[in-house]
């Protein structure tokens, strides 16, 4: 079987000499070449570094590369304005405007959310047939058993708690500053949209230990949905799987609340993000 080995070392070796005979005559090197040829008074370490640069340039492009994040390293920094207080030079109390981080501080407690749920996801199972449900029996699981797990649910449950009022208070933030505007109507848009799939995200979260609270706030869900006009039914059967409470709503709240959410939420926030870094930060009006 080794001659397929030493057939292919062959073919990659002769494929190597042809390329290189290849780029000596119809691929001139760049300027840079040009100039280890047109001066002979560089040392041999000159010379050498050139070589090897040039050989290196005309394979992976690095001139172009090195320019290209140069240019974007400088527009980044083109989009970041002066904040109002560094451009008046305001030494007061708002100099470091602590509530501008409001939205970083609902981005940081995504990512919490996005980890602490991916490790609670091992352990919890999305059933709600029979006494105990299994979603129930996990949860116990979780808080009993578990090394950390208690830790674990607590972290998760706290960042919820922490990005839904995050969120709120930086939707005032925007709103009191006038940076929902023109040019940020559409943010403000995505922002909103944001707000209450987060809110959601929480919601469908409470139901999934599937104990008395969580059987509550479902009654509680699925009435709001069936009285809602004319899509009472389709919202009721998409959301909690049928019309009436059933073991299968626990299994719908979680896909709901590990792909559905979680894929719109991240895609938003990287839009959302994206426009704020395009668009810079709004100043105060
Ligand atoms: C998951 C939720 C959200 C995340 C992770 C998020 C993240 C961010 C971040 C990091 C910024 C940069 C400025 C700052 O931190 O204050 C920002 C700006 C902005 N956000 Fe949000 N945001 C969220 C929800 C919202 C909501 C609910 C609204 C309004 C309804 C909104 C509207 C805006 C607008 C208009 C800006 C531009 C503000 C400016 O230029 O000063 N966002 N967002």
């Amino acid at each position: 079987m080794f001659w397929i080995l030493w057939f292919f070392i062959a073919f990659v070796v002769v494929l190597v000499a042809f390329t290189l005979r290849k780029e000596s005559e119809d691929m001139p090197r760049r300027d840079i070449l040009r100039a280890v040829e047109s001066t002979g008074k560089m040392g041999v370490a000159e010379r050498s570094f050139l070589w090897v640069f040039s050989w290196l340039d005309t394979r992976f492009r690095l001139q172009d590369y090195w320019n290209m994040s140069k240019g974007a390293y400088y527009n980044m920094h083109r989009q970041m304005p002066l904040t109002h207080a560094e451009k008046y030079k305001l030494r007061i109390i708002w100099y470091w405007y602590p509530l501008y981080c409001l939205g970083g501080i609902s981005f940081l407690s995504f990512i919490i959310l996005v980890i602490t749920g991916t490790v609670l996801g091992i352990y919890y199972v999305p059933g709600g047939e029979g006494d105990p449900a299994p979603a129930y029996a996990s949860m116990q699981y979780i808080m009993t058993e578990l090394p950390f797990g208690y830790i674990l649910r607590a972290v998760h449950h706290w960042a919820t708690h922490f990005m839904v009022a995050s969120v709120f208070l930086h939707m005032c933030r925007v709103y009191f500053t006038g940076a929902y505007r023109n040019p940020r109507e559409l943010n403000w848009l995505i922002g909103v949209a944001l707000m209450f799939l987060t809110i959601f995200f929480g919601y469908s979260g409470y139901l999934l230990p599937w104990d008395s609270l969580a059987y509550g706030a479902a009654v509680i869900g699925i009435n709001m949905a069936n009285s809602s006009p004319l899509i009472g039914k389709f919202a009721a059967t998409a959301l909690f799987s049928g019309t009436s409470l059933t073991p299968g709503t626990v299994t719908r709240m979680y896909f709901i609340h590990v792909f559905i959410l979680p894929v719109i939420v991240t895609l938003l926030i990287i839009i959302h993000l994206f426009i704020v870094w395009v668009q810079g930060i709004a100043e105060p009006h």
